[in-house]
């Protein structure tokens, strides 16, 4: 072998390795010290590939966390696609086709799919279902209050947050009470499979699939009956829609399925979470928002939001040689968006690390950088939060939180547990 047949050395990897399992056990705050740093230096930095559950090939990542870049690749999916995979996780792009659906498709499948399913998100669609999620914000805070003056354990996160998303889901996708809780529950390990509570290491590649094998077959036998017994409900619209004159396959709705059921619940749940803890802390901000609900929520909600930044990551790949941020990147080779350092970016927002509902404007990245795959979900996200804080806020008396523990994750900033009472 001669000196020019030498296989070229590999491309070291950044001295901060965001990819090592520790990492992701600080908390938010001190990990943006990192990505503080990573934001601050030039281009973008080469990191190694996550411990996998998968077997894959993957030399590594270049990690995105400026708010311009996450941007711009998020807007450019002619440059940056998302049918080779959408995980920082290495994982068979089937498999994460699968469990995503249409957010890991480029165009024109994307295009196609996306503007079935949007049908059932357009803001008059939303507001018809505005009725029905006040009612259920109502009935969710009775139960908490019942709860907390019956002097009973209550669980924040675990008991109340993740009731009125499952709500709204169920009754948009159409899945019947008795499997809500199953549905949502497979929804929430997938988002933490990396997280011990949920499954250990050996076990996490089966217990992944079995949540998977769940969400899917509940959204096929929903099908099934939909066809027979046609409903006012999404998965009927989506067992009669045609695209490019096909009916959608069962895999395709069990894939569905799978987006919408982890999409629509552990994001909303866990933004409940981080704010109502951010403004348990910040008393003066609540007094802010009550002196003008109506007029200051949707300010306030942006930034719960921001703070939350309940989806931490989504990957794309580079369709062709390309650049970002001034690095290049070749064709091939995959990008880790972090969303959590953009949300972070202190050339975009001012005291980045302050909770702060009266920010405006507020142009953070968490429903996406903007662009095709930007979050469908996000006005009916909003409007959750919205009647479920107005709730909370108008009607729960003093209350004390326990500290928090948070899932352990590089995927979703998740709230397991976080004790309530009545102060
Ligand atoms: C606070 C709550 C939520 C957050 C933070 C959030 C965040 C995100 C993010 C970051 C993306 C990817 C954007 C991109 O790749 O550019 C996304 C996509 C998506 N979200 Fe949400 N989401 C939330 C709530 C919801 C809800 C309630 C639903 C539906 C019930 C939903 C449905 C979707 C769908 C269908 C996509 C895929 C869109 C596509 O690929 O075209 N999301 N969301």
């Amino acid at each position: 072998m001669t000196a020019t047949d030498a296989p070229p050395a590999p491309r070291p990897y950044h001295r901060h390795d965001i990819s090592v399992h520790d990492f992701w056990d600080r908390d938010f705050r001190s990990r943006d010290d990192v990505f503080a740093d990573l934001r601050a230096e030039d281009g973008l930095s080469w990191q190694p590939p996550v411990e996998a559950i998968f077997p894959h090939e993957e030399p590594g990542y270049w990690a995105v966390t400026r708010h311009a870049d996450i941007k711009f690749a998020s807007q450019r999916n002619d440059l940056f696609g998302s049918s080779f995979g959408i995980s920082v996780d290495p994982m068979p792009a089937e498999i994460q086709r699968g469990i995503s659906f249409f957010l890991s498709m480029d165009p024109p499948d994307h295009t196609r799919y996306r503007r079935l399913i949007s049908m059932s998100f357009t803001p008059r669609q939303v507001r018809r279902i505005e009725s029905q999620i006040r009612d259920n914000a109502t009935e969710i805070v009775d139960r908490l209050l019942d709860d907390l003056r019956a002097g009973r354990d209550v669980d924040f996160a675990a008991d109340f947050a993740t009731k009125l998303p499952m709500r709204t889901v169920s009754d948009m996708i159409g899945i019947d009470p008795a499997d809500r809780e199953k549905v949502a529950y497979a929804a929430e390990c997938l988002f933490s499979s990396t997280d011990d509570d949920y499954a250990s290491l050996e076990e996490r590649a089966t217990h992944t699939m079995a949540q998977l094998g769940i969400l899917t077959s509940a959204g096929m036998e929903l099908a099934q009956r939909r066809r027979v017994e046609p409903r006012e409900d999404l998965m009927t619209n989506i067992v009669n829609a045609e695209v490019d004159g096909h009916r959608l396959t069962d895999t395709e709705i069990g894939a569905f399925m799978v987006l919408l059921g982890s999409a629509g619940n552990d994001t909303t749940k866990q933004t409940t979470s981080h704010a109502f803890r951010a403004l348990v802390d910040n008393p003066d901000q609540i007094a802010w928002l009550l002196d003008d609900f109506d007029g200051r929520i949707d300010g306030a909600v942006d930034e719960f939001v921001r703070w939350s930044t309940p989806v931490i990551s989504f990957a794309r790949h580079a369709l062709v040689d390309t650049e970002l941020g001034g690095t290049p990147i070749a064709a091939g080779e995959k990008v880790g968006l972090f969303y959590c350092s953009a949300n972070r970016d202190e050339a975009v927002f001012e005291r980045p690390n302050e909770f702060d509902i009266t920010r405006s404007p507020n142009p953070h990245l968490g429903f996406g950088g903007g662009g095709a795959h930007f979050c469908l979900g996000s006005q009916l996200a909003k409007m959750q939060l919205r009647h479920l804080f107005h709730e909370l806020l108008t009607r729960l008396p003093e209350v004390t939180l326990g500290e928090p523990e948070y899932v352990h994750s590089n995927f979703v900033h998740g709230v397991k547990r976080m004790p309530i009472a009545l102060a």
